[in-house]
């Protein structure tokens, strides 16, 4: 069951309490995400379709080496929204180095667990985030040649 803000109760969460299947944590980036959108002229960008089809679209702005800005748009189910946002959340105000740490079991410890059928959801975010810093890397000699990205 999608949990439906419409139902009141705290930040949308039903007062009956959290659903089967969702932590606290992935219902907030559920119902209230913070980072879904386009950053215009991002540094790093990157369209990720996973093996189920869905895909997740990363833009990152980066400055003196560290994350400034993550935001994503999205195809799919509701927890590539949440893994999408989760991914977004964790990577920003990081030194880009560390941006390659983001792991599929990365973001499930962060939202506080996924049911194992979502979990390649996770997985699909954090290789959304990667390819998008690939993407800054590839361009940080020579951003002119962003306006020929593909
Ligand atoms: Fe495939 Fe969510 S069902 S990414």
């Amino acid at each position: 069951m999608v949990p439906d803000p419409a139902q009141g109760g705290k930040d949308g969460v039903p007062e009956e309490g959290i659903p089967p299947g969702y932590t606290e944590r992935t219902l907030e980036h559920l119902l209230t995400p913070r980072n879904l959108g386009m950053i215009p002229e991002p540094d790093g960008h990157a369209l990720f379709t996973g093996p189920c089809g869905d895909t997740v679209e990363v833009f990152l702005q980066v400055a003196d080496e560290q994350i400034e800005a993550a935001s994503f748009l999205f195809h799919g189910c509701q927890h590539t929204l949440i893994c999408g946002d989760a991914a977004c959340e964790l990577v920003k105000g990081k030194p880009v180095k560390e941006v390659f740490r983001i792991s599929q079991q990365g973001i499930i410890d962060y939202l506080g667990g996924l049911p194992r059928e979502q979990e390649h959801c996770a997985n699909l975010a954090a290789d959304a985030v990667k390819a998008a810093l690939l993407d800054y890397l590839e361009h940080r000699k020579d951003p002119w040649k962003k306006t020929y990205r593909r």
